[in-house]
């Protein structure tokens, strides 16, 4: 009673730590009105414990009791319609759940008037409290069940009828979940929410109570099969002891009709296996191959199949023994072949110790994929699949389709998207990203001149075949809101719903997905609506903008600002930014070709600067910072308004969130977990505007128009300051500190204290924002007083807090922001920053800002 009242008071829901992600079954709104249109009881047909059918029953129970209170019977009919319990049901409305076959069985007549449903498709038909949800196969009537579950957290209970099948066949995640924790990437790689939640230590987690709630999560959005380990693969992972792990792992899947499959390490046969090569074409590497297949099959019936990273990043491959990528393949395929599973053969090929940008203008990274895989259509087996990265590089914020899409036509395709945010914020960043998958989905690549969107070339019906789909890396791991971040998880819902439909929009899944995970309350879903689909347009004007890619550190973590890591080695990634100009040329006539690897109409219109839209400019041509965009501004004076306008919108998330607390399905727990986000990234959003702005002011030396660039009035250089322990420090890259300097302790056990008198500041009630540097190993503690106030006191522990990739340096990536709001300042008061370093953190700080209401600097 205590505790209710104590929630009652602070106006909380009581709290939620994401585990359900938008599978809560909170409480619906108006449950009295769909009271009277549920049905009573739920008939599965045929089902069996631990496969979907089973399952389907389970969710529903579950779910109306949850929505609206109501206790469902649950009533289990065999194959022939007949009671399986000794509980019939008491009559009323039922729910009735099971595959088209089985209810054939029972009911042939009706069944004669269903409509046709293609793979894992659904029929669900709700009439008057009473529903029928059948299923082309057991996961198609999960799916289905979900399917209207979703409907009903909406506080939807119209009848409805619709017949549903997925566009495409592979609607699958990977996870890069190494075996073993440490080295460069942990136990996830790019993963920001935490461990494997699969392996530990070298071996499959005893416990597998996590895999069994994140299949339940796909399914109820359609995703029908994980890649459980790393493309980066761990020959390991064919050991009997691992696949016997891996076999449990399938077990916890199995009910959710999601399937298990494997990235496997192309010279596994010499690494695991003894063997003297790991040649494709050699008889004893296949039959060493077909062996390993037979013994996952023995275990795992229904895997699914493999994914294969090969001759990529310094991983092995076919080229090792100059046999084709089609040769390695086709190894895989056929050993897979007797099982009916598939292999994902990536087209992530590239080497990236080779390319020279100073000797080679024709150079290009971008050109990779095609030039491996072209001449090859002829020759993939039918169960290849080659999976094809959304753009010819790496996950960037802005990408053209790649073209790689165009050239294979009788071998089938799918997308690789990426949940994680990478490249784009590392979910400490809000980025929504379903806009962007949609423009290049509905991307037209014009093969032979027809309509060739990406979307039905992945999907099979431009090319008339019959694999193909998405693949999406979402590496989740154990923490409870799964990306690290409750709001990414829209990401996630985004994608399977997109990968079943992509006719759907991006707004429309991003509604239902909020209603689910926080409520319906109609403020709730417009203010996230409303950061969402801001958000990704804003991550790219502060960031990368005009198609120069991501800024990010390439070298070091991907994720703060470092534009000069993009050149100057042979990753490829490169900007060919000088005094001057900037931009890849990648057209046919003075360029790189890569514009030529599209068909006609497109290549024609990248080729020419005229044609090229304004956000690709950059990716397809070099030009002077001068050069005047479509927009009429030049490229420079549009990098400096891009960088303001994205940094803005960021300041305004914290508010818009606030304005939410204490709505309805906004709990403690929850709210304030996104709003420590959210005002990161307001900060570091900052971080990212200054960087950049005075990385190119400095190559260019063309000022900004507006003045606002290397101009901050309200700032108080922490090298200014008189300092006491504290010594000034050159900070690189020299742009991640304003006026390139920070300070630090003298010692890393020396207390320190840095002062400033506000001689020039009038008295009144300002927002005081400390710029720090918040690194890897240590845990400062920041201390800021006025007067004899002290406004706040904080810790540099963001590496336990937010997932991101931690940086052990003084840089983009870890400088941070934070802000004290409504300080009451005197004129002539003393500011003062006390530091107390900790291990290798000497309590780095750049500046202090007194900034008036209203005003950002
Ligand atoms: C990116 C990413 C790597 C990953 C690779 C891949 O380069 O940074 O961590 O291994 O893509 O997709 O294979």
């Amino acid at each position: 009673m205590r505790s209710l009242l104590l929630l009652a008071a602070t106006g909380f829901a009581a709290a939620e730590d994401g585990l359900a992600g938008w599978l809560r079954y909170a409480r619906v709104d108006n449950d009295r009105s769909c009271l009277a249109r549920l049905p009573s009881s739920i008939v599965t047909l045929n089902a069996t414990q631990g496969l979907p059918v089973h399952t389907a029953g389970q969710e529903l129970a579950q779910g109306i009791q949850g929505f609206f209170g109501k206790k469902l019977s649950i009533d289990e009919r065999d194959e022939r319609g007949r009671p399986k319990n000794n509980r019939p049901a008491k009559g009323g409305k039922a729910v009735t759940v099971g595959t088209v076959a089985a209810y054939r069985a029972s009911h042939p007549r009706e069944a004669a008037r269903l409509p046709e449903l293609g793979d894992d498709g659904f029929y669900l038909s709700v009439s008057r409290g009473s529903a029928l949800i059948l299923g082309q196969n057991e996961r198609g009537a999960l799916y289905g069940a979900f399917r209207w579950l979703a409907l009903l957290g909406q506080g939807n209970c119209s009848d409805v009828t619709l017949a549903s099948t997925p566009d495409a066949s592979i609607r699958w995640v990977n996870q890069w979940d190494n075996l073993q924790d440490g080295g460069t990437h942990g136990s996830v790689e790019r993963g920001y929410g935490g461990d494997s939640i699969f392996f530990w230590d070298g071996e499959v987690r005893p416990d597998q109570t996590r895999a069994g709630q994140y299949a339940r999560l796909l399914a109820s959005i359609g995703l029908n099969a994980v890649v459980v380990n790393n493309v980066n693969a761990d020959p390991r992972t064919l050991t009997p002891e691992l696949m016997d792990g891996l076999a449990r792992i399938a077990d916890q899947f199995r009910p959710y009709g999601v399937q298990l499959a494997l990235a496997l390490n192309f010279a596994s046969p010499q690494t695991l296996g003894g063997l003297p090569t790991f040649d494709p074409l050699e008889p004893s590497v296949q039959a060493w191959w077909d062996e390993a297949t037979n013994e996952l099959y023995r275990r795992i019936p229904d895997m699914a199949g493999y994914l294969v990273k090969a001759n990529s990043e310094g991983q092995p491959g076919p080229m090792t023994y100059n046999r084709t990528l089609a040769d390695g393949a086709n190894m895989f395929a056929r050993s897979l072949k007797p099982h009916g599973g598939i292999i994902l053969f990536r087209a992530f090929v590239y080497n990236h110790q080779t390319l020279n940008q100073t000797l080679d203008w024709k150079a290009d990274r971008a050109r990779a994929a095609v030039d491996y895989f072209d001449g090859l259509d002829d020759d993939f087996l039918d169960n290849v699949v080659v999976q094809i990265k959304y753009g010819p590089i790496d996950f960037q914020v802005r990408e053209p389709v790649s073209p790689l899409f165009a050239h294979l036509v009788k071998t089938a395709t799918a997308i690789e998207l990426q949940i994680t945010q990478e490249y784009l914020g590392q979910q400490a960043h809000l980025v929504y990203l379903a806009p962007m998958w949609k423009e290049l989905l509905d991307f037209d690549l014009r093969v032979d001149g027809r309509e060739s969107r990406t979307r039905d070339i992945i999907s099979g019906k431009r090319f008339g075949r019959r694999l193909g789909g998405y693949a999406g890396v979402v590496n989740v791991g154990t923490n409870t809101t799964w990306l690290g971040s409750h709001l990414a998880m829209s990401n996630l819902y985004a994608y399977g719903r997109l990968a079943w439909d992509p006719d759907v929009t991006s707004e429309g899944v991003l509604r239902e997905w909020i209603a689910l995970t926080f409520s319906d309350d109609r403020r709730v879903v417009d203010v996230i609506t409303h950061m969402s689909m801001v958000s990704w347009p804003a991550y790219e004007n502060y960031t990368g903008n005009l198609g120069v890619q991501t800024l990010t550190d390439i070298l070091l973590g991907h994720y703060g600002p470092n534009p000069a890591s993009q050149d100057g080695n042979p990753w490829g990634q490169w900007t060919r930014a000088d005094g001057d100009s900037i931009g890849m040329d990648r057209t046919v006539w003075n360029g790189t070709g890569f514009a030529g690897q599209y068909p006609p109409e497109v290549a024609a219109r990248y080729e020419r600067i005229e044609t090229t839209p304004d956000n690709l400019l950059l990716w397809f041509h070099h030009v002077p910072y001068t050069h005047v965009l479509k927009s009429g501004k030049t490229v420079i004076q549009h990098f400096y308004d891009a960088h303001y306008a994205g940094a803005a919108v960021a300041q305004t998330l914290p508010a818009l969130w606030k304005s939410l607390r204490g709505r309805r399905g906004i709990d403690r727990e929850r709210y304030e977990h996104v709003l420590f986000r959210l005002e990161y990234q307001a900060g570091h959003a900052l971080v990212w505007r200054d960087s950049i702005n005075n990385f190119y002011f400095n190559k260019s030396s063309i000022p900004d128009e507006l003045g606002r660039v290397g101009r901050h009035p309200y700032r108080i250089e922490a090298e200014a300051m008189t300092l006491d322990g504290y010594v000034p420090y050159a900070v690189s890259p020299f742009e991640a500190a304003s006026g390139t300097r920070c300070i630090v302790t003298r010692t890393n056990s020396t207390r320190a204290t840095a002062s400033t008198v506000l001689r020039n500041v009038k008295t009144g009630v300002y927002d005081v924002a400390v710029n720090y540097y918040d690194m890897a190993h240590g845990n400062s503690t920041w201390e800021l007083y006025v007067g004899s106030q002290r406004i706040g006191r904080w810790k540099g522990d963001h590496e336990y807090i937010l997932g991101k990739a931690p940086s052990p340096y003084i840089d983009g990536q870890t400088a941070t922001r934070i802000t004290f709001r409504d300080v009451r300042i005197r004129k002539g008061d003393v500011l003062k920053v006390v530091g107390t370093p900790d291990g290798e953190e000497p309590a780095p700080v750049d500046y202090v800002s007194i900034l008036p209401k209203g005003i950002v600097d």
